[in-house]
């Protein structure tokens, strides 16, 4: 039997092994063609560790108790935390201008949890902090925005809240110079931005913990992690979103995603010039 791009060949059970618990824990699909790009992700963890091997690693990730620290600098290695200010901004534009005003129309006083929910740095909450913020919305009405990622090293960098260069390519200037002072060759964002937002570390995977910060959550915002994903993984998501969040509930996906054939519990809508998953029971 000869070897293709799809069989990872002889000798690198230890690599499908570690790939195999990564996605079981993570989510983070790397089939076999990707086997390659994913070992060398890992390879400079595994020599640091004086691992002579994937399947050294592999024990301290599924079975040593201190091995929280390697699933952290795992994670980081292997995700992809690539984000900026102003981004996907139709739906951000149809929260602030359709959405919130849908939501306070029966009851004007209830709060509206909003949930950021594969957050990386920081930018995507930052965003909708300060889109909300220009149409008075804090001032008009109870909002909560919580923010998280599986990434320790992305949040530490979120709750720091300084941004440099790329970060702002699709920020307009007056709203940069609004929001942002200068700190050394970066920026620093306002407080009263950065402390609208409440920050958590929560592996979308962790069916427990989604459902907790999804419960009474109107709108979700988990853009730009599926793709990342298997179909199964991103159901599983998908449906524990749906199972715990508020009727209605709105989800918003990456421009690049799609659920259809993914879920029965969301049904496609139009909103303004976005598209959003929305639960009506
Ligand atoms: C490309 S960023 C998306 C950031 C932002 N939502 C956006 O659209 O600009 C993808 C994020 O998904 C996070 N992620 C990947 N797998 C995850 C998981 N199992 N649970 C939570 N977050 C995850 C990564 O750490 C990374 O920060």
């Amino acid at each position: 039997m000869g070897f293709n791009a799809s069989s990872p060949g002889p000798f690198r059970g230890a690599e499908i092994l570690l790939r195999d618990l990564v996605y079981e824990r993570t989510g983070l699909m790397f089939d076999n063609s990707k086997l390659d790009l994913f070992i060398g992700k890992l390879a400079p963890l595994i020599k640091a560790r004086g691992f002579d091997s994937a399947l050294d690693y592999f024990y301290l990730l599924k079975y040593d108790a201190g091995g929280q620290d390697a699933w952290n600098d795992a994670i980081d290695a292997l995700t992809v935390q690539e984000t900026y200010f102003w981004r996907e901004m139709d739906q951000i534009h149809a929260l602030s201008e359709i959405l919130i005003p849908i939501l306070l129309r029966d009851d004007p006083t209830r709060k509206i949890k909003i949930w950021s929910a594969a957050c990386a740095t920081g930018e995507e909450p930052a965003t909708i902090a300060m889109r909300l913020n220009e149409d008075a919305w804090f001032d008009r009405a109870d909002i909560e925005i919580r923010a998280s990622d599986v990434s320790k090293a992305a949040l530490d960098r979120a709750q720091e809240g300084t941004y440099c260069g790329r970060a702002f390519r699709a920020l307009p200037d007056h709203l940069k110079n609004k929001y942002f002072r200068p700190a050394g060759k970066c920026w620093s964002i306002s407080p009263s931005i950065l402390g609208r937002i409440e920050w958590g570390n929560i592996n979308l995977l962790e069916a427990g913990s989604v459902t907790e910060a999804a419960e009474h959550v109107s709108v979700i915002f988990c853009r730009n992690a599926f793709i990342y994903f298997d179909t199964e993984s991103t159901r599983n998501v998908v449906n524990t979103f749906a199972r715990a969040m508020s009727v209605p509930g709105y989800l918003f996906v990456g421009a690049a995603e799609s659920l259809m054939r993914v879920t029965d519990y969301f049904e496609l809508e139009e909103l303004g010039n976005a598209f959003v998953y929305t639960k009506h029971r």
